[in-house]
């Protein structure tokens, strides 16, 4: 099985392999063919949109040498100085012409990066190659000298219908078999970013060929899980109350399950009576407000409710456990969940009854359904053509099987 990053084997060789709006293509190569000394192009946009991959691409197209520093790798004045000063004073009378790209210039931070920037604008005033320079926020106080001497082009974060395209793209080459909805959940859910889509993509879809909405929606689940695990360690482990309290800000999952989670994992962590009693008494004094938001629909208690949550329940304790504790979920969220799989299924099969015999899903769910089990349990024949009627996948034909 192969092994190699689709990131790396799908990155745009040519500038027509770019997805983006032929007008901030055409300008990028605009600004680089027409170049004019003491002016760079600043690129900026949202993490994964093809800024990088656009410089390199033009360059392949134009045939030019394409000259690069990172210039969070590179924190310093001088180091800048000696890799650029070189190669934008090399007359190259034979030698092809040069992009210099200064990528990633949102690592350079603080004070001490001071020189580094100016390094870049003293570079601009004096190179007689273009210089690409890429942010991700170009707006940053510490760019304004820079933002001075450049022209600025937004890469805008890229439609879902456009990851999908892109991603319909690999697929082919690639020869998976998706289905269409859950590829498209894929992309929307990059949120323009297709360096992320693709990733996701190799993830679920390259050891067997294929992508089903089943899988989507597992790697969503997983997802979420692994943020509410992060908001346990930032609880948990912190007496600070300012990391207590951003705890739950990412998390995208109901507060029902937040509980359950805390619930669960509470007393594997807090070994100390007097802590394991006050975090639960922050605990249920959560609870007392998410009756409250609930009832009277009054919203504001969740300020509450998360402040006992996170705030509240790190502050239980005098000092933090050392110890390891790996977080589980209750194994009641597991029997929720099944249930809930076991009616998504059963539903879906009613679902495909009521269209064929023009009944409520309802109906086919209480009349219909369950005279079918038998038949498919004992006539192999019969349920073939249910099975062919109804259009069952086999997923549906296992469940009535059982
Ligand atoms: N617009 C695009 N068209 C085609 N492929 C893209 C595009 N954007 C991203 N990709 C894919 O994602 C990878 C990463 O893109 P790239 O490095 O150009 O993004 P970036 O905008 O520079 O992101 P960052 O801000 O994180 O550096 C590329 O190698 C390519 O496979
Ligand atoms: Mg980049």
């Amino acid at each position: 099985m192969e092994s190699v990053s689709w990131i790396r084997k799908y990155m745009p060789k040519k500038l027509s392999d770019i997805e983006a709006r032929v007008r901030v293509l055409d300008e990028l190569k605009n600004f680089i063919t027409n170049f004019k000394k003491g002016k760079a192009l600043l690129l900026y946009g949202s993490s994964g949109g093809g800024k990088t991959s656009s410089v390199y691409a033009l360059a392949h197209d134009l045939g030019y040498e394409l000259v690069e520093i990172n210039a969070s790798d590179t924190r310093n004045a001088q180091q800048i100085n000696s890799l650029l000063g070189g190669a934008s004073k090399q007359a190259s009378l034979f030698f092809k012409s040069k992009i210099i790209l200064v990528d990633e210039l949102d690592g350079i931070t603080g004070r001490e990066d001071r020189g580094g920037v100016q390094a870049i604008l003293k570079l601009i005033g004096t190179s007689v190659y273009p210089i690409v320079l890429v942010a991700n926020d170009p707006y940053n106080k510490k760019f304004s000298g820079l933002r001075k001497k450049s022209v600025l082009l937004e890469y805008r974060t890229r439609p879902y219908t456009s990851v999908l395209k892109f991603l319909k793209k690999v697929c082919k080459q690639e020869k998976i078999r998706y289905d269409e909805e859950a590829l498209t959940v894929l992309a929307r859910r990059a949120g323009g970013d297709i360096r992320a889509a693709i990733n996701d993509l190799q993830s679920l879809a390259f050891a067997d060929k294929r992508l089903t909405k089943k899988e989507v929606e597992d790697y969503s689940d997983r997802d979420k899980t692994d943020s509410i695990i992060q908001a346990m360690i930032k609880v948990f482990k912190t007496t600070d109350i300012d990391v207590a309290l951003g705890a739950f800000d990412n998390v995208d999952e109901n507060l029902d399950k937040i509980f359950l989670w805390m619930d669960e994992n509470l007393p594997k962590e807090y070994v100390k009576p007097v802590d394991l009693a006050k975090g639960f008494d922050a605990l249920s004094r959560a609870d007392v407000f998410k009756g409250r938001i609930i009832r009277w629909q009054y919203y504001r208690f969740y300020v509450y409710c998360y402040n006992l949550l996170s705030a509240g329940i790190a502050l239980s304790k005098d000092e933090k456990y050392r110890n390891l504790v790996k977080y589980k979920p209750t194994s009641r969220i597991f029997k929720l969940w099944f249930a809930k799989q076991r009616n998504a299924k059963k539903k879906a099969i009613a679902e495909k009854i009521g269209d064929k015999t023009h009944t409520s899903t309802k109906r086919a769910l209480q009349d219909t359904l369950p005279y079918l089990k038998p038949v498919f349990k004992k006539n192999k024949k019969e349920a073939e053509k249910i099975t062919n009627y109804l259009d069952l996948d086999k997923e549906q034909v296992e469940w009535l099987r059982k």
